[in-house]
């Protein structure tokens, strides 16, 4: 095991990832027909494994796609692909697609799916992110209308994500026809008046499992949450704003298109929230 070539999983096996190779006809390489699913790791112990296996059976529910393992298999993986992997805390990747077949859009028959995993250190907030929060980008949201599907077809958000990295922002806060949406890559929401108001889990969202950790851990904090449509106007006067992800945890944000947002620092529902996400995480890990 070495940093430079890790031990990633593929279709069965555990190899080198200079190793690992796949066919050019693979759908996940055609046509992004695949889906997939992120789980960090803390001290060596998945942070809700469940929700993020059940999502990937949604997901794959919603392709068409029939789950190739159970529910205990893909733990026995994931935690075996942590053993392997030498950092404490990790992101465990994982994508299933649509195999290898000639290529023609309908799906092909009897073909196996390609089951591909790999482990990266994970990279949570930094102080000065958790402490000063961060600066994002707004854009219309002109992604398809399945985004509640974890699918591996990024290219949507992947032009949202650059909007953010051309202007030196974290992150795209995408509004569709006036509402609030999500961002290229984690939830948002917005606290008015000590609420915690978070856009409604549809089609137009995907259900992020730090998503719905924060409803959990507000609920067990006794801070007020609302979920119903937010108005972009809304969204740009709110008290705070936060991101949620697997990697990102929550995130004020401070700077909204390159000015400052709710008095430019983290606001104190934010201050809770976080403390409460750091006392629930797997061996209450400090931040990086
Ligand atoms: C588009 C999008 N929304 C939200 C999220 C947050 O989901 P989770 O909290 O499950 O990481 C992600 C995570 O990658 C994402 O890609």
């Amino acid at each position: 095991m070495n940093a430079t070539d890790p031990i990633v999983y593929l279709n069965g096996k555990f190899v080198p990832l200079s190793g690992a190779q796949v066919s050019v006809l693979d759908r996940g390489f055609i046509y992004g027909d695949g889906v997939y699913e992120l789980i960090p790791v803390y001290g060596r112990e998945p942070f809700r494994m469940t929700p993020h296996l059940k999502r990937l059976q949604r997901s794959l529910d919603g392709i068409g796609l029939a789950n190739p393992h159970t529910e205990a298999q893909w733990e026995a993986l994931v935690r075996d692909l942590v053993a392997r992997t030498p950092y404490p805390n990790q992101g465990v990747y994982f994508q299933v697609t649509r195999g290898v077949a000639k290529r023609d859009h309908a799906f092909p028959k009897d073909t196996p799916p390609t089951v591909f995993m790999m482990s990266n250190p994970l990279a949570t907030p930094s102080r000065e992110q958790v402490e000063g929060g961060v600066a994002v980008v707004t854009a219309e949201d002109n992604r398809w209308h399945r985004c509640d599907l974890k699918t591996i077809s990024l290219l949507g958000n992947v032009l949202m994500r650059q909007l953010a990295a051309d202007a030196g922002a974290i992150e795209t806060v995408m509004f569709r026809d006036g509402f609030l949406t999500e961002a290229s890559a984690s939830n948002v929401m917005i606290v008015k008046d000590g609420t915690i108001i978070m856009p409604p889990k549809d089609h137009l969202i995907l259900p992020g499992v730090t998503f719905d950790a924060t409803i959990e851990f507000a609920q067990a904090a006794g801070i007020p949450l609302v979920m119903r449509p937010v108005p972009m106007a809304e969204a740009m006067a709110a008290d705070e704003m936060w991101l949620s992800s697997s990697t990102k945890e929550v995130l004020a944000v401070t700077t909204i298109d390159g000015k400052p947002f709710a008095g430019g620092k983290p606001g104190p529902v934010f201050r809770r929230m976080w403390q409460e996400f750091q006392a629930r995480k797997p061996h209450a890990m400090a931040p990086a």
